[in-house]
Protein backbone atom coordinates (compact mmCIF):
# COMPACT_ATOMS: atom_id res chain seq x y z
CA UNK A 1 0.00 0.00 0.00
CA UNK A 2 1.10 3.08 -1.02
CA UNK A 3 1.59 7.00 1.33
CA UNK A 4 0.07 9.54 -0.62
CA UNK A 5 2.36 13.03 -0.05
CA UNK A 6 0.10 15.95 -0.56
CA UNK A 7 2.48 19.00 -0.47
CA UNK A 8 5.40 16.35 -1.73
CA UNK A 9 7.10 18.92 -3.86
CA UNK A 10 7.32 21.50 -1.36
CA UNK A 11 10.40 21.89 0.95
CA UNK A 12 9.58 19.52 3.91
CA UNK A 13 7.35 17.54 1.58
CA UNK A 14 10.38 16.84 -0.76
CA UNK A 15 12.45 15.60 1.96
CA UNK A 16 9.78 13.68 3.34
CA UNK A 17 9.45 11.49 0.30
CA UNK A 18 13.62 10.92 0.58
CA UNK A 19 13.48 9.40 3.64
CA UNK A 20 9.64 7.36 2.71
CA UNK A 21 11.88 5.75 -0.44
CA UNK A 22 14.57 5.27 1.76
CA UNK A 23 12.59 3.32 4.35
CA UNK A 24 11.24 1.35 1.39
CA UNK A 25 7.82 2.79 1.44
CA UNK A 26 5.74 2.99 -1.22
CA UNK A 27 4.96 6.74 -2.17
CA UNK A 28 2.56 9.20 -4.13
CA UNK A 29 2.42 12.98 -4.49
CA UNK A 30 0.03 15.01 -5.09
CA UNK A 31 1.25 18.83 -4.96
CA UNK A 32 -0.41 21.88 -7.44
CA UNK A 33 3.44 23.24 -7.86
CA UNK A 34 1.90 26.36 -6.67
CA UNK A 35 4.88 26.62 -4.74
CA UNK A 36 6.38 23.22 -4.95
CA UNK A 37 8.85 22.32 -7.53
CA UNK A 38 8.39 19.61 -9.91
CA UNK A 39 12.07 18.95 -9.94
CA UNK A 40 12.34 18.37 -6.14
CA UNK A 41 10.59 15.26 -6.85
CA UNK A 42 12.44 12.28 -8.35
CA UNK A 43 11.32 11.19 -11.55
CA UNK A 44 10.45 7.64 -11.14
CA UNK A 45 7.69 8.60 -8.18
CA UNK A 46 3.94 8.67 -9.52
CA UNK A 47 3.38 12.26 -9.13
CA UNK A 48 -0.34 13.66 -9.57
CA UNK A 49 0.00 17.60 -10.25
CA UNK A 50 -3.75 18.13 -7.99
CA UNK A 51 -5.46 20.82 -5.74
CA UNK A 52 -6.47 19.15 -2.70
CA UNK A 53 -9.75 20.97 -3.17
CA UNK A 54 -10.48 19.10 -6.20
CA UNK A 55 -12.09 16.74 -4.29
CA UNK A 56 -13.34 14.49 -7.49
CA UNK A 57 -8.88 14.84 -8.36
CA UNK A 58 -8.50 13.07 -5.08
CA UNK A 59 -11.29 10.40 -5.25
CA UNK A 60 -9.11 9.31 -8.90
CA UNK A 61 -6.16 8.89 -6.85
CA UNK A 62 -7.42 6.86 -4.57
CA UNK A 63 -9.25 4.55 -7.11
CA UNK A 64 -6.37 4.33 -9.06
CA UNK A 65 -3.88 3.43 -6.20
CA UNK A 66 -4.29 1.21 -2.72
CA UNK A 67 -3.41 4.02 0.17
CA UNK A 68 -2.57 3.29 3.29
CA UNK A 69 -2.54 7.00 4.99
CA UNK A 70 -2.03 10.43 3.34
CA UNK A 71 0.92 12.76 4.73
CA UNK A 72 -0.56 16.18 4.66
CA UNK A 73 1.82 18.66 3.59
CA UNK A 74 0.13 21.00 1.29
CA UNK A 75 -0.84 24.26 3.10
CA UNK A 76 0.49 28.06 2.67
CA UNK A 77 2.88 28.85 5.36
CA UNK A 78 3.79 32.59 5.30
CA UNK A 79 2.50 34.14 8.70
CA UNK A 80 3.14 37.66 7.25
CA UNK A 81 1.29 37.46 4.03
CA UNK A 82 -1.79 35.58 5.96
CA UNK A 83 -2.14 38.47 8.12
CA UNK A 84 -2.89 40.24 4.65
CA UNK A 85 -4.73 37.71 2.75
CA UNK A 86 -6.61 36.13 5.40
CA UNK A 87 -9.16 34.37 2.84
CA UNK A 88 -6.49 32.88 0.64
CA UNK A 89 -5.26 30.89 3.51
CA UNK A 90 -8.39 29.69 4.99
CA UNK A 91 -9.61 28.50 1.45
CA UNK A 92 -6.31 26.65 0.66
CA UNK A 93 -5.41 25.35 4.82
CA UNK A 94 -9.11 25.01 6.19
CA UNK A 95 -11.28 23.93 3.46
CA UNK A 96 -8.27 21.75 1.53
CA UNK A 97 -8.40 20.04 4.37
CA UNK A 98 -11.96 19.60 4.80
CA UNK A 99 -11.63 18.53 1.07
CA UNK A 100 -9.27 16.20 1.65
CA UNK A 101 -10.43 14.75 4.55
CA UNK A 102 -13.99 14.15 2.73
CA UNK A 103 -12.41 12.21 -0.29
CA UNK A 104 -10.33 10.13 2.35
CA UNK A 105 -13.58 9.10 4.13
CA UNK A 106 -15.39 8.51 1.09
CA UNK A 107 -12.93 6.14 -0.17
CA UNK A 108 -12.14 4.50 3.09
CA UNK A 109 -9.04 6.27 3.91
CA UNK A 110 -8.38 5.90 7.53
CA UNK A 111 -4.44 7.58 8.71
CA UNK A 112 -3.46 11.43 8.00
CA UNK A 113 -0.34 12.83 9.67
CA UNK A 114 -0.67 16.36 9.44
CA UNK A 115 1.90 19.24 9.68
CA UNK A 116 1.13 21.71 11.80
CA UNK A 117 3.14 24.24 13.40
CA UNK A 118 4.14 26.41 16.28
CA UNK A 119 2.21 28.94 15.12
CA UNK A 120 -1.16 27.70 17.04
CA UNK A 121 0.31 28.78 20.13
CA UNK A 122 0.73 32.24 19.74
CA UNK A 123 2.62 34.43 22.41
CA UNK A 124 3.48 31.32 24.76
CA UNK A 125 2.93 31.43 28.16
CA UNK A 126 5.62 29.57 28.97
CA UNK A 127 9.16 28.14 27.63
CA UNK A 128 9.68 25.44 26.26
CA UNK A 129 5.77 25.35 25.35
CA UNK A 130 4.64 21.86 26.02
CA UNK A 131 1.83 20.47 23.96
CA UNK A 132 -0.70 20.97 26.79
CA UNK A 133 -0.45 24.70 26.48
CA UNK A 134 -3.05 27.85 25.62
CA UNK A 135 -3.04 27.99 21.59
CA UNK A 136 -3.81 30.92 20.92
CA UNK A 137 -2.37 32.13 17.23
CA UNK A 138 -1.54 35.95 16.79
CA UNK A 139 -2.07 35.34 12.73
CA UNK A 140 -4.58 33.79 10.67
CA UNK A 141 -1.90 31.31 9.43
CA UNK A 142 -1.73 29.90 12.98
CA UNK A 143 -5.21 29.93 13.51
CA UNK A 144 -5.79 27.56 10.36
CA UNK A 145 -3.42 25.45 11.29
CA UNK A 146 -5.53 24.92 15.09
CA UNK A 147 -8.59 24.86 12.82
CA UNK A 148 -7.32 22.07 10.61
CA UNK A 149 -6.34 20.13 13.64
CA UNK A 150 -9.81 20.82 15.05
CA UNK A 151 -11.25 19.24 11.80
CA UNK A 152 -9.36 16.04 12.28
CA UNK A 153 -10.44 15.60 15.84
CA UNK A 154 -13.86 16.05 15.04
CA UNK A 155 -13.84 13.76 12.23
CA UNK A 156 -11.53 11.52 13.84
CA UNK A 157 -14.28 11.23 16.60
CA UNK A 158 -17.49 11.04 14.00
CA UNK A 159 -15.70 8.65 11.42
CA UNK A 160 -12.63 6.35 13.11
CA UNK A 161 -9.64 8.39 10.80
CA UNK A 162 -6.99 8.67 13.15
CA UNK A 163 -4.51 11.18 12.83
CA UNK A 164 -1.08 12.59 14.03
CA UNK A 165 -0.56 16.57 14.30
CA UNK A 166 3.20 17.33 13.86
CA UNK A 167 3.66 21.13 15.13
CA UNK A 168 6.95 21.59 13.53
CA UNK A 169 9.07 24.94 14.94
CA UNK A 170 11.64 26.43 12.65
CA UNK A 171 12.28 24.05 9.81
CA UNK A 172 15.74 24.31 8.49
CA UNK A 173 18.89 23.04 6.58
CA UNK A 174 18.45 20.71 3.43
CA UNK A 175 19.30 16.76 2.64
CA UNK A 176 23.22 16.29 3.51
CA UNK A 177 23.71 15.63 -0.47
CA UNK A 178 23.08 19.08 -0.88
CA UNK A 179 20.63 17.83 -3.99
CA UNK A 180 17.27 19.18 -2.47
CA UNK A 181 16.80 22.28 -0.33
CA UNK A 182 14.50 25.54 0.64
CA UNK A 183 12.96 27.60 -2.29
CA UNK A 184 10.09 30.11 -1.44
CA UNK A 185 9.07 32.47 -3.64
CA UNK A 186 9.42 35.29 -2.27
CA UNK A 187 12.15 33.90 0.70
CA UNK A 188 11.16 35.24 3.92
CA UNK A 189 13.01 32.65 6.22
CA UNK A 190 15.80 33.72 8.26
CA UNK A 191 18.68 30.98 7.68
CA UNK A 192 18.31 31.18 3.78
CA UNK A 193 17.61 34.94 3.86
CA UNK A 194 20.71 34.95 5.69
CA UNK A 195 22.74 32.91 3.55
CA UNK A 196 22.04 34.92 0.48
CA UNK A 197 24.38 37.58 1.78
CA UNK A 198 27.49 35.43 1.19
CA UNK A 199 26.00 34.19 -1.76
CA UNK A 200 26.22 37.86 -3.23
CA UNK A 201 22.42 38.05 -3.53
CA UNK A 202 21.67 40.49 -1.17
CA UNK A 203 24.10 43.44 0.91
CA UNK A 204 23.10 42.79 4.43
CA UNK A 205 20.39 41.11 6.22
CA UNK A 206 17.63 43.01 8.61
CA UNK A 207 17.93 42.04 11.92
CA UNK A 208 13.08 42.16 13.28
CA UNK A 209 14.15 44.06 16.19
CA UNK A 210 16.87 44.07 18.63
CA UNK A 211 15.12 45.45 21.92
CA UNK A 212 13.50 41.70 22.68
CA UNK A 213 13.58 40.68 26.21
CA UNK A 214 16.22 38.22 25.58
CA UNK A 215 19.91 38.13 26.27
CA UNK A 216 21.23 40.01 22.98
CA UNK A 217 17.32 41.62 22.33
CA UNK A 218 17.02 39.37 19.08
CA UNK A 219 14.18 36.57 19.10
CA UNK A 220 15.01 33.41 19.70
CA UNK A 221 13.55 30.46 17.99
CA UNK A 222 14.00 26.58 18.03
CA UNK A 223 15.89 25.26 14.80
CA UNK A 224 14.70 21.78 13.67
CA UNK A 225 16.53 20.19 11.00
CA UNK A 226 14.19 19.47 7.95
CA UNK A 227 15.17 15.86 7.79
CA UNK A 228 14.40 15.36 11.37
CA UNK A 229 11.12 16.92 10.57
CA UNK A 230 10.93 13.68 8.22
CA UNK A 231 12.61 10.90 9.98
CA UNK A 232 9.09 12.30 12.58
CA UNK A 233 6.50 11.47 9.85
CA UNK A 234 7.73 8.06 9.28
CA UNK A 235 7.83 7.61 13.60
CA UNK A 236 4.09 8.50 13.69
CA UNK A 237 3.84 6.65 10.65
CA UNK A 238 4.50 3.87 12.56
CA UNK A 239 2.91 4.68 15.25
CA UNK A 240 -0.24 4.85 13.62
CA UNK A 241 0.32 1.48 12.30
CA UNK A 242 0.55 0.10 16.17
CA UNK A 243 -2.57 1.24 16.70
CA UNK A 244 -2.09 4.64 18.51
CA UNK A 245 -5.18 6.50 18.94
CA UNK A 246 -4.95 10.10 17.37
CA UNK A 247 -2.52 12.33 18.96
CA UNK A 248 -0.13 15.87 17.99
CA UNK A 249 3.18 16.44 19.29
CA UNK A 250 5.80 19.47 19.13
CA UNK A 251 8.98 19.09 16.53
CA UNK A 252 11.89 21.18 17.99
CA UNK A 253 15.23 21.07 19.32
CA UNK A 254 14.49 22.23 22.38
CA UNK A 255 17.31 24.51 21.97
CA UNK A 256 16.61 28.45 21.24
CA UNK A 257 18.82 30.42 19.39
CA UNK A 258 19.11 34.36 18.84
CA UNK A 259 18.87 35.69 15.35
CA UNK A 260 22.21 37.18 16.22
CA UNK A 261 23.35 33.75 16.98
CA UNK A 262 22.13 32.10 14.06
CA UNK A 263 24.08 35.41 11.97
CA UNK A 264 27.73 34.03 14.12
CA UNK A 265 27.11 30.50 13.19
CA UNK A 266 26.42 31.29 9.26
CA UNK A 267 29.23 33.38 9.40
CA UNK A 268 31.50 30.42 11.10
CA UNK A 269 30.09 28.18 8.44
CA UNK A 270 30.63 30.26 5.43
CA UNK A 271 33.72 31.62 6.34
CA UNK A 272 32.19 34.96 4.84
CA UNK A 273 31.58 38.15 6.97
CA UNK A 274 27.59 38.75 7.02
CA UNK A 275 26.65 42.32 7.01
CA UNK A 276 23.13 42.71 9.25
CA UNK A 277 21.53 45.95 9.70
CA UNK A 278 19.31 46.37 13.30
CA UNK A 279 15.55 46.99 12.31
CA UNK A 280 12.54 47.34 13.77
CA UNK A 281 10.14 44.39 14.91
CA UNK A 282 8.30 42.70 12.50
CA UNK A 283 4.65 42.60 13.81
CA UNK A 284 3.11 39.49 15.24
CA UNK A 285 6.86 37.78 15.94
CA UNK A 286 6.89 36.35 19.68
CA UNK A 287 10.43 37.18 21.52
CA UNK A 288 10.71 33.22 22.29
CA UNK A 289 9.23 30.02 20.84
CA UNK A 290 11.25 26.66 21.98
CA UNK A 291 9.58 23.22 21.94
CA UNK A 292 9.38 20.40 24.70
CA UNK A 293 10.23 17.45 23.08
CA UNK A 294 9.55 15.24 25.92
CA UNK A 295 5.98 14.35 24.30
CA UNK A 296 7.55 13.06 20.82
CA UNK A 297 10.66 11.42 22.08
CA UNK A 298 8.21 9.51 24.74
CA UNK A 299 5.40 8.63 22.55
CA UNK A 300 6.66 8.33 19.13
CA UNK A 301 10.61 7.65 19.96
CA UNK A 302 11.47 10.67 18.21
CA UNK A 303 14.99 12.06 18.87
CA UNK A 304 16.24 15.13 16.35
CA UNK A 305 20.11 14.02 14.65
CA UNK A 306 21.01 17.50 14.09
CA UNK A 307 21.52 19.28 17.36
CA UNK A 308 23.90 21.74 16.42
CA UNK A 309 23.09 24.54 14.74
CA UNK A 310 26.25 25.06 13.01
CA UNK A 311 25.25 21.86 11.14
CA UNK A 312 22.07 22.38 10.33
CA UNK A 313 23.33 25.80 8.56
CA UNK A 314 26.24 23.83 6.88
CA UNK A 315 23.31 21.28 5.37
CA UNK A 316 21.53 24.27 3.83
CA UNK A 317 24.81 25.83 2.61
CA UNK A 318 25.81 23.37 0.73
CA UNK A 319 22.51 23.06 -1.07
CA UNK A 320 22.28 27.64 -1.87
CA UNK A 321 26.35 27.39 -2.67
CA UNK A 322 25.28 24.82 -4.86
CA UNK A 323 21.78 26.26 -6.19
CA UNK A 324 22.24 30.23 -6.11
CA UNK A 325 18.66 30.02 -7.91
CA UNK A 326 17.40 27.39 -6.13
CA UNK A 327 15.65 24.71 -8.58
CA UNK A 328 15.70 26.99 -11.68
CA UNK A 329 20.08 25.58 -10.82
CA UNK A 330 18.33 21.76 -11.26
N1 LIG B 1 14.11 37.45 10.95
C1 LIG B 1 14.92 38.56 10.86
N2 LIG B 1 15.20 39.04 9.62
C2 LIG B 1 14.71 38.48 8.48
C3 LIG B 1 13.89 37.34 8.59
C4 LIG B 1 13.61 36.85 9.85
O1 LIG B 1 15.39 39.10 11.86
O2 LIG B 1 14.99 39.00 7.40
C5 LIG B 1 13.81 36.91 12.28
C6 LIG B 1 12.33 36.88 12.60
O3 LIG B 1 11.91 38.10 13.12
C7 LIG B 1 12.26 35.73 13.59
C8 LIG B 1 13.39 34.79 13.17
O4 LIG B 1 14.23 35.56 12.32
O5 LIG B 1 12.56 36.19 14.87
C9 LIG B 1 12.89 33.60 12.37
O6 LIG B 1 12.04 34.07 11.34
P1 LIG B 1 11.50 33.14 10.17
O7 LIG B 1 10.69 34.01 9.26
O8 LIG B 1 12.61 32.34 9.59
O9 LIG B 1 10.57 32.10 10.95
P2 LIG B 1 9.34 32.35 11.92
O10 LIG B 1 9.81 32.04 13.30
O11 LIG B 1 8.71 33.66 11.71
O12 LIG B 1 8.28 31.29 11.38
C10 LIG B 1 8.61 29.95 11.10
C11 LIG B 1 7.73 29.43 10.00
C12 LIG B 1 6.30 29.42 10.42
C13 LIG B 1 6.17 28.68 11.71
C14 LIG B 1 7.13 29.19 12.75
C15 LIG B 1 7.08 28.31 13.94
O13 LIG B 1 7.85 30.26 8.85
O14 LIG B 1 5.54 28.79 9.43
O15 LIG B 1 8.44 29.18 12.24
O16 LIG B 1 8.06 28.62 14.85
F1 LIG B 1 4.93 28.80 12.19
Amino acid sequence: MAILVCGGAGYIGSHTVRQLLAAGEQVIIADNLSTGHRAAVNPDVKFYECDIRDKDALKKIFAANEVEAVFHLAAYIEAGESVIKPLKYFNNNVYGMQILLEAMTECGVDKIIFSSSAAVYGEPERIPIDEGDATFPTNPYGETKLIMEKIMRWVSAAHGVRYVSLRYFNASGAIEDGSIGEDHHPETHLIPLILQVPLGKRDHITVFGTDYPTPDGTCIRDYVHVLDLAAAHLCALNYLRSGGASNYFNLGSGSGFSVKQIVDAAEKVTGQKIKTELGTRRAGDPARLIASGDKARKILGWAPRFDDVEKIIATAWNWHRTHPNGYDDC
